[in-house]
């Protein structure tokens, strides 16, 4: 992203009303105190924060905006909810968002990710003002061959995990939407854009989620255990959570002027690959000590060995860019763990680390 896209960010947001699922989840935290920083009226729609130390509860949001702890499954009052508070912007991040998870509790996942979606597009369907809506799906949508090819947007949808299947099914459901209700050839009619946005394996400070990379080394490294890697020969397309964030609110500002809709690849650059294992060691280096060990036997279900993303479309028609290397995605998280366990408050590192993502020349 270029100072032109960063500029058009600061100028849309400020004293819009923007309605954010997800809001006390970790993605949804950090896109929370951003919109805070841009001036907008965020009204944030989830289920409760579960732990004293989620991010939600770190940055005490319960006085800093208004929310309600309910359920997307919830037709009714999330409907009511929507069309109560009439927004300018909607940011769709809330779901069951764990691969291990969704293969224990499938229908939960199905029903959450898809009927959660579902519930929220036909609710838009009654909205009267100009709305743009992003819906955060992810890179697991496509049909995935193990091939060293990036997706491109126009590939096959798939899934071979519920998650992964649930996912790909709110982009067939986002489609039809598009086409059915909210069709850019009478936007006049209905005023609102959609957009879906398929972003990598994301990480950052504040992260305390069960079964993930990063949550999972930080916790070891702590109590200087040794880390369990089950699949570190395997790749992803990591990135720092602000990555994707100020691309959705980059593609949220499009939508909004310009109404640009269809779906959206953010990920890193084709040349910046680094493996699970590769990942940890980088991780170790940066605080300073630490090991990790692979178990013999993985009895584990399945899960993706290989998986990139092309971003040229992103890159050509919104001029969006990661900005860091995953290196320095590694490096800004860890610190962050770091600095927070030597009593930095989160507030004020994940305000550093935006401010230091806008200051980039
Ligand atoms: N973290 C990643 O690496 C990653 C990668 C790609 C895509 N995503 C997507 O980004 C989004 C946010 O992920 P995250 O990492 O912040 O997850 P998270 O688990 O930290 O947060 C999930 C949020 O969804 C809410 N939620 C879950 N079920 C709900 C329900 N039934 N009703 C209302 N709210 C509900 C939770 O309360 C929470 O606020 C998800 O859609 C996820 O699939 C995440």
């Amino acid at each position: 992203m270029k100072k032109a896209e960063i500029n058009l960010i600061q100028s849309t947001y400020r004293g819009k009303k923007v309605f954010l699922t997800g809001h006390t989840g970790f993605k949804g935290s950090w896109l929370s105190i951003w919109l805070e920083k841009l001036g907008a009226e965020v009204f944030g729609y989830s289920l409760a924060p579960e732990n004293d130390y989620d991010l939600y509860n770190q940055l005490n949001f319960s006085d800093r905006h208004t929310s309600l702890f309910a359920d997307i499954r919830d037709k009714k009052k999330f409907e009511k909810s929507i069309l109560n508070f009439n927004p300018d912007f909607i940011f769709h991040l809330a779901a069951q968002p764990l691969v291990r998870y969704s293969y224990q509790h499938p229908v939960e996942t199905y029903e959450t990710n898809v009927i959660g979606t579902a519930n929220l597009l036909n609710s838009m369907r009654k909205l009267t003002k100009k709305c743009a809506a992003i819906f955060i799906t992810t890179d697991k949508v496509y049909h995935n061959n193990e091939w060293e090819y990036p997706y491109r947007e126009n590939d096959r949808l798939g899934g071979y995990d519920p998650y992964s299947s649930s996912k790909a099914c709110c982009e067939l459901l986002i489609d039809s939407f598009s086409n059915s209700y909210f069709n850019n050839a009478n936007f006049k009619e209905h005023n609102i854009s959609i957009s879906s946005a398929r972003a990598g394996n994301v990480i950052g400070g504040g992260d305390w989620a069960a079964d993930r990379i990063v949550p999972d080394i930080v916790r070891a490294l702590k109590e200087g255990q040794t880390i369990e890697v089950r699949n570190p020969h395997s790749v992803r397309p990591w990135q720092h959570v602000i990555e994707p964030l100020g691309a959705y609110l980059l593609l949220g500002a499009r939508s909004y002027n310009d109404h640009v809709g269809g779906a959206w690849n953010f990920g890193p650059n084709a040349n910046d690959i680094l493996t699970v294992g590769e990942l940890v060691d980088h991780a170790i280096s940066i605080w300073g000590e630490g090991d990790y060990t692979t178990p013999q036997k993985n009895d584990d279900p399945h899960e993706a060995g290989l998986l990139m993303l092309d971003i040229s479309k992103s890159q050509r028609k919104l001029n969006w860019n990661p900005r860091y290397s995953s290196k320095q995605a590694i490096e800004m998280t860890i610190n962050w763990y770091k600095n927070f366990k030597e009593g930095a408050s989160a507030n004020e590192l994940i305000k550093n680390d935006i401010d230091n993502y806008l200051n980039i020349k």
